[in-house]
């Protein structure tokens, strides 16, 4: 069929490129479907160092579901609980899954604060939740300014089916790429001259992809800032619990204890994708303090509930105190030694992350492997650690980095072994290619993560999986 006919067959929407699927963040997905690293039987596959997902703690989970066989309907102990769970349909969400969801929301945030189960909506995944939000409170043609980098759905979730804009608020490693007022200032008053209307801001808090926690007084700004301007915070806290090392403060202790503001601005949008590890159960939360917000989101959530077998099981999985509590703290701990561990294999070969407490990745400084600090050579060098490192991390330009040579490494959906091949595979990249890339003058960052260590690299050079026989680089340029 012609592309001219099938336009017409086809709506806009389903004709057009909205969902940004051709983007480079999508396409290293697909290099990894199509050769998965498999430690023996795809040694030299392409790892998944793209994907944003929390598996280091599966196993505290399965013992829970062992212990708790009643929590599954589909068990001789939690049978007589299918029928009920089976038909239940009301978009409001059990009442058993709602507090516990509010319950949890308190308790990643340590108990500091308190969520009121009848504000909490749910929505499939945080994804459903960002487009439910912007569905309530922008109209086509309408704008939310976002700080760069940013998470890459975003551009699918508020945009592609809502017709709302984004506008990216600009930062930089100098500040360690902070949310200042006057870049804020700066991207509403461009909007303003270039009659856009700006229904809100969106901040995501600890950031995907720096994995950086905002302090308070930048909390506090930004609240004065868009109560000056009347117009919406959304806080993406889908990170909350992921955090080690620093204190999470969420935007909801900002509004209840630092500073005063018209609360029906303020809305939080969470998920269980991240905190617990499970994005396939697709479980997204709207948290507003905005009675109507609360009551349309409510109805849209018919687009998206959360399977009724997915809230009986949650409710009581997060009821269970004493397993939430082990699992938090649990959880904090390998995410703190996994970073560690990579940001020290990264340093042995001269490799700077920014600093960071939370997410489930590295922020990668690979300027210094340009040729030219543009968006170009990033996709050059990004290419080569695809196609021929075999790693499938994200180019800085695919979050709207505004600088070149920043590469987002997901560290936490892998084992041991593999976070080891994968280090290997760097240094090998790295020393291969010193020659070819002479050193460039160093990033002037105030926040980088240098890690030293006593542990030498030798260790994970003792791994048995293949080491590159020729510079990638070096074939890339010639
Ligand atoms: C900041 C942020 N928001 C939202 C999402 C989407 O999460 P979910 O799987 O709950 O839809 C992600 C997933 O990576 C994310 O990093």
């Amino acid at each position: 069929m012609a592309i001219t006919s099938r336009n017409q067959l086809l709506s806009k929407m389903a004709t057009g490129n909205g969902h940004g699927e051709d983007s480079p963040y999508f396409e290293g997905w697909k290099a990894y479907d199509s050769d998965p690293f498999h430690l023996i039987d795809n040694p030299d596959g392409v790892i998944q160092m793209g994907l944003a997902e929390n598996q280091l703690c599966f196993d505290l989970v399965q013992e829970w579901i062992l212990n708790n066989p009643k929590a599954s309907i589909c068990t001789a102990e939690g049978v007589d609980d299918f029928r009920d769970i089976a038909v239940f349909q009301d978009y409001h969400g059990l009442p058993q899954f709602r507090n516990a969801v509010a319950k949890f929301m308190g308790k990643v945030r340590g108990n500091r604060v308190a969520f009121d189960p009848d504000r909490v909506v749910m929505s499939g995944g945080a994804t459903g939740a960002h487009e439910m939000i912007a569905f309530c409170l922008a109209d086509p043609g309408d704008a939310f300014l976002v700080p760069v980098p940013y998470y890459p759905g975003f551009d699918r979730d508020l945009r592609w089916r809502t017709g709302t804009q984004l506008i990216p608020v600009a930062s930089g490693s100098k500040n360690g790429f902070k949310v200042t007022r006057k870049d804020l200032e700066d991207a509403y008053e461009k909007a303003q001259k270039d009659n856009i209307r700006v229904k809100g801001l969106l901040i995501t808090n600890p950031s995907n992809p720096l994995g950086t926690i905002l302090d308070r007084e930048t909390l506090k700004s930004v609240v004065s800032f868009i109560n000056e301007k009347n117009i919406h915070l959304v806080c993406d806290e889908i990170y909350a619990a992921t955090v080690f090392g620093q204190e999470f403060i969420s935007i909801s202790e900002i509004i209840e204890d630092d500073i005063e503001c018209n609360r029906d601005l303020i809305h939080i949008v969470y998920s269980l994708s991240k905190d617990m590890g499970f994005p396939g159960f697709r479980v997204g939360i709207v948290y507003s303090y905005n009675d109507a917000v609360v009551s349309c989101a409510r109805k849209m959530s018919s687009f998206g509930l959360v399977s009724s077998q997915t809230q009986h099981l949650i409710a009581s999985m997060l009821s269970d105190d004493e397993f939430v509590e082990r699992f938090i703290r649990e959880s904090a701990k390998r995410l703190q030694k996994r970073h560690e561990d990579f940001t020290w294999g990264l340093s042995q070969v001269g490799i700077n992350c920014l600093k960071s407490n939370g997410g489930l990745f590295l922020w990668m400084d690979l300027h210094r492997l340009l040729k030219e600090q543009t968006t170009e050579e990033e996709m050059v060098l990004w290419r080569v650690i695809i196609n021929n490192v075999k790693l499938n991390v994200s180019p800085g330009s695919s979050f709207h980095c505004p600088e070149a040579g920043w590469f987002r490494v997901c560290i936490a959906n892998m084992d041991k072994e593999t976070m080891e091949v994968a280090l290997a595979r760097i240094h090998n990249f790295v020393n291969q290619n010193k020659e070819v890339v002479a050193p460039r003058k160093k990033r002037v960052l105030g926040n980088l993560n240098l890690c030293s260590s006593s542990k030498r690299m030798d260790e994970f050079l003792m791994s048995p999986h293949s080491p590159l026989p020729q510079s990638p680089l070096v074939r890339a340029r010639t």
